[in-house]
C-alpha cells in the first residue's frame, strides 16, 4: 500500500495574498532582517494576543533560550517541566544551569495542572514550564494561583498553541512569558522557521533586543559623526546585576511580512481545524476504545489529534501499523517522555514519577491533521479508522 495520507511536516497550504506577501518583502525589504516588518509583525502580533511586549524571533526554541536567559538562574534552582512535551521545552533551562523536576500530566487533558506541580515545589523551585500541548491551554489561572503563592516565576510555552484561549485570555498572556512556534508544522508557519516571545515586566523586555542581537545597542546620547566611535555600541545586557551572554536569534523580513499577512487567517484555521477535528471525533464515538480529548471550544486549537486507544500497547502498534500497511495512513506517536532519552538521561534526569505521561505515551495515537487535509482525506480516514478497530475488536487486526 502506497502511503495516501501522509503525517505531513508541512502544516497547510498558502494563499495567493500570503504569497504575494512574502514577494513584495523580498522586492523590497531593505533591510532583510531588523527592519520594518519586524517592527509591524511583533506590534501586530502583541495586539494580536493582548501581550504588553512581543519580540519576533527565528524559533520557538530560540524564544525559550532567550526566556531561560531571562530568568537568572542560581546554582540548584529548579524548574518544574511536564516529562510528556517537546525536548525544547525543557533543555535551555537545564543549559543554563538550572535542574529539571519532571511533573505529570492530567489523564485527559494530556497537559500539566497546578495539582501535578505543587506536590513537586521546594524551597529551590524557581520556575514553571507550562506546554500547552496539541493545542489546549492549561488550566493557567490555578497555576498562577499556585505560582504567585510561592513567588514563582511561570512560562508558557504555546509554542502549538497560537490563539488559543480561555477565560477570554489569549495563551501565553497568563504567565511572565509566552513563547509561540512558527514551525512549518504549526497553525501559523513563516516558512517554516520563526517565533515569538511575549513577556510582562518591563525590565527585561527592555533586554530582549540586545539579547536577541548579539548585544548591539544604540549609543544613549546623539553624536556628531554618526560613524564615531562605531556605527553602533555594544554591550552586556544586563538584568539585576548580572550578565547575559547574547546570541543572534533574529527572524527575517520575509517571514515577518509572512507573518503579518498569516495572523489574518489564523483563528480562523484554529475554528476549521477544531470543526473538523469535533466532527472526526464525535463520528467516532461508537468506538470508545479511542479516547479524544474532546473540547469544542476556543480553548483548543486542535494543532495535533491524538487520541488514546485502550488496551496494550500492543493494540496501538497494531493500530498504527495497519492504519499504515493496508490504507496508507500514517499515524504516529509523540513526545517520548524526556526521561526516557538518552540525552536527559545525561543530565541525571533518568526518573521521573510521571505515570500519566507513560501511560499516555505508550497507548497514545496521533492522526495526521494538518489542515490542508482535503475533506475526502478526512472521510477515507474515519472509515479506515473505523474499519482498523472493528479488525481489533474481532482480533484480525493484530
Ligand atoms: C511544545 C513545543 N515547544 C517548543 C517547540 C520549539 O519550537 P521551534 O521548532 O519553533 O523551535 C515546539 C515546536 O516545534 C513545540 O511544539
Amino acid at each position: 500500500m502506497h502511503l495516501k495520507i501522509n503525517f505531513s511536516g508541512r502544516s497547510l497550504d498558502y494563499s495567493e495574498e500570503e504569497i504575494a506577501a512574502v514577494v513584495e518583502a523580498m522586492r523590497s525589504a531593505d533591510p532583510l532582517t531588523q527592519g520594518s516588518y519586524q517592527a509591524a509583525f511583533q506590534e501586530k502580533f502583541r495586539i494580536f494576543n493582548g501581550a504588553i511586549h512581543a519580540f519576533a524571533c527565528m524559533n520557538g526554541t530560540a524564544a525559550l533560550q532567550m526566556t531561560a536567559d531571562l530568568c537568572l538562574f542560581q546554582a540548584g534552582d529548579e524548574v518544574v517541566i511536564p516529562s510528556h512535551t517537546f525536548t525544547s521545552s525543557a533543555y535551555p533551562f537545564a543549559a543554563r544551569g538550572a535542574k529539571l523536576v519532571f511533573s505529570d500530566i492530567d489523564p485527559k487533558t494530556r497537559v500539566t495542572g497546578a495539582e501535578y506541580i505543587e506536590p513537586l515545589l521546594t524551597s529551590r523551585t524557581r520556575a514553571i514550564v507550562v506546554p500547552h500541548l496539541y493545542g489546549f491551554v492549561a488550566d493557567m489561572p490555578s497555576i498562577m494561583e499556585l505560582a504567585e503563592k510561592r513567588g514563582l516565576l511561570v512560562v508558557e510555552d504555546a509554542c502549538q498553541a497560537i490563539g488559543a484561549e480561555l477565560e477570554g485570555e489569549k495563551a501565553g498572556n497568563f504567565a511572565d512569558f509566552g513563547v509561540f512556534s512558527f514551525h512549518s508544522h504549526k497553525n501559523l508557519t513563516t516558512l517554516g522557521e520563526g517565533g515569538m516571545l511575549t513577556l510582562k515586566d518591563e525590565k527585561r523586555a527592555a533586554i530582549v533586543p540586545l539579547v536577541r542581537h548579539n548585544g548591539h545597542c544604540a549609543y544613549p546620547e546623539d553624536r556628531q559623526d554618526y560613524w564615531r566611535p562605531a556605527m553602533g555600541d555594544l554591550d552586556f545586557p544586563e538584568l539585576e546585576g548580572r550578565r547575559i551572554w547574547p546570541a543572534n536569534y533574529c527572524l527575517g523580513e520575509v517571514e515577518c511580512a509572512l507573518g503579518i499577512k498569516m495572523l489574518e487567517r489564523v483563528l480562523e484555521i484554529n475554528a476549521q481545524k477544531r470543526a473538523r477535528a469535533i466532527s472526526f471525533i464525535d463520528a467516532l464515538s461508537g468506538y470508545p476504545e479511542l479516547e479524544f480529548h474532546r473540547e469544542d471550544s476556543p480553548r483548543h486549537n486542535y494543532h495535533l489529534l491524538a487520541a488514546r486507544l485502550d488496551g496494550p500497547t500492543s493494540l496501538r502498534d497494531a493500530f498504527i501499523r495497519r492504519m499504515f500497511g493496508e490504507f496508507g495512513i500514517k499515524c504516529v506517536v509523540q513526545y517520548y517522555p524526556l526521561n526516557r532519552y538518552p540525552f536527559y538521561q545525561k543530565l541525571g534526569l533518568g526518573q521521573a514519577a510521571c505515570p500519566n505521561a507513560d501511560d499516555f505515551f505508550d497507548h497514545m495515537v496521533s492522526f495526521p491533521f494538518q489542515h490542508n487535509l482535503r475533506n475526502d482525506q478526512c472521510a477515507y480516514m474515519l472509515e479506515c479508522c473505523k474499519k482498523t478497530l472493528d479488525g481489533l475488536r474481532a482480533g484480525t487486526g493484530a
